[in-house]
């Protein structure tokens, strides 16, 4: 295993981190996964998102660029590590299945390098078959053979569980802000309803907030929650349709904003215990600016909906018009 992994490992794990050390880090991180394979980011082809029934995976040069957005990256590998350390609490051996490793598996090397093949045991899947082969080339890379069970080229929306029972933690970072375009919702719902009822899901919970943001994008307002994808959540919906939706009715004659203040989504995500994105804090959660907020105020209700659809997202409706 690559000692230079191991110690970026370590660094982003450690209490004194410092957003200098952080960055540093995160670049000698993407320069081994780079070393490790032949894949070219900048090719046109891996640029090509996939489109699916209900949702699009990312082009795999998207995908690998994830690693770029630092809190994520860092809250993600704590978190999911806060998860691990959790589960081995309560057994010798834990089994993860990452859902949407992109072409490096990103979340879970550095988890991979902390602890042994005896305490970790992960699945990897993957729709892009390129990601999928890249990430084998990986795993040989590094000699993380042994804590693999299996690499699959799969649709997670569709694949039916062959050991759903082995399975503590089920990880998987297929999103955008305000839950647009990709297919979290769907992949956690199909995947964590074949699992135990005490596996983990990561992240935890992932809240979208219908806010009002000043316009210089300083301050934000909760008027109120819109949806909260959590496994509670998943529990009571595991059946995701192509027509499936669920929607919030808002009554705005009870908020008054000022003048320039815009009508937003705001995404939270937990992603274990201690670990959150907060607004802002990663393009995964910056708000989804909707409108001024003025041209909203008139209308004495407003419905927003979340509809899984080829492009899964927020509408808004009043009167049963669409206006957004
Ligand atoms: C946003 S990228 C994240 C990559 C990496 N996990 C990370 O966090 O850095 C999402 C990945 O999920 C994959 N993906 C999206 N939908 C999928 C599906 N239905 N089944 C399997 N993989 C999917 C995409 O191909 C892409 O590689």
């Amino acid at each position: 295993m690559s000692k230079s992994l191991r110690q970026i490992a370590e660094t982003l794990f450690s209490d004194a981190l410092t957003p200098q050390k952080l960055e540093n880090s995160l670049k000698s991180y993407r320069s081994i996964l780079l070393n490790a394979t032949t894949l070219g980011l900048d090719d046109q082809y891996n640029k090509r998102d996939v489109q699916l029934q209900n949702g699009i995976a990312i082009g795999l040069s998207w995908a690998g660029s994830c690693l770029d957005d630092p809190i994520r990256t860092l809250k993600f590998f704590r978190g999911t590590k806060r998860a691990i350390e959790a589960k081995l609490t309560e057994k010798e051996s834990i089994h993860l299945l990452y859902a949407g490793t992109g072409p490096f598996a990103t979340l879970i090397l550095p988890l991979l390098s902390h602890f042994s093949s005896d305490q970790l045991q992960v699945t990897l899947l993957d729709v892009n078959p390129t990601s999928v082969e890249n990430v084998s080339q990986i795993i040989d890379y590094f000699g993380f053979q042994n804590h693999v069970q299996e690499i699959r080229c799969v649709d997670a929306t569709k694949m039916i569980l062959e050991n759903p029972l082995e399975l503590d933690i089920l990880l998987s970072e297929t999103m955008q802000h305000a839950l647009q375009r990709e297919l979290q919702v769907v992949i956690t719902s199909h995947l964590f309803n074949q699992m135990r009822a005490d596996a983990i899901l990561i992240p935890q919970s992932i809240e979208l907030d219908i806010v009002c943001v000043s316009n210089d994008a300083v301050d934000i307002q909760r008027i109120d929650q819109f949806l909260k994808v959590d496994v509670d959540f998943l529990r009571l919906h595991p059946k995701m349709h192509a027509d499936w939706h669920i929607e919030k009715t808002m009554d705005f004659s009870k908020f008054h904003g000022t003048p320039n203040d815009l009508l937003a989504i705001s995404t939270k995500i937990k992603v274990y215990e201690g670990e959150e994105i907060q607004w802002n804090e990663s393009g995964l959660t910056t708000p989804k600016i909707i409108g001024d907020l003025k041209d909203f105020q008139n209308a004495n209700e407003l419905v927003f909906r979340y509809a899984i659809s080829p492009e899964p997202g927020c509408t808004i409706h009043s009167e049963s018009t669409q206006i957004i």
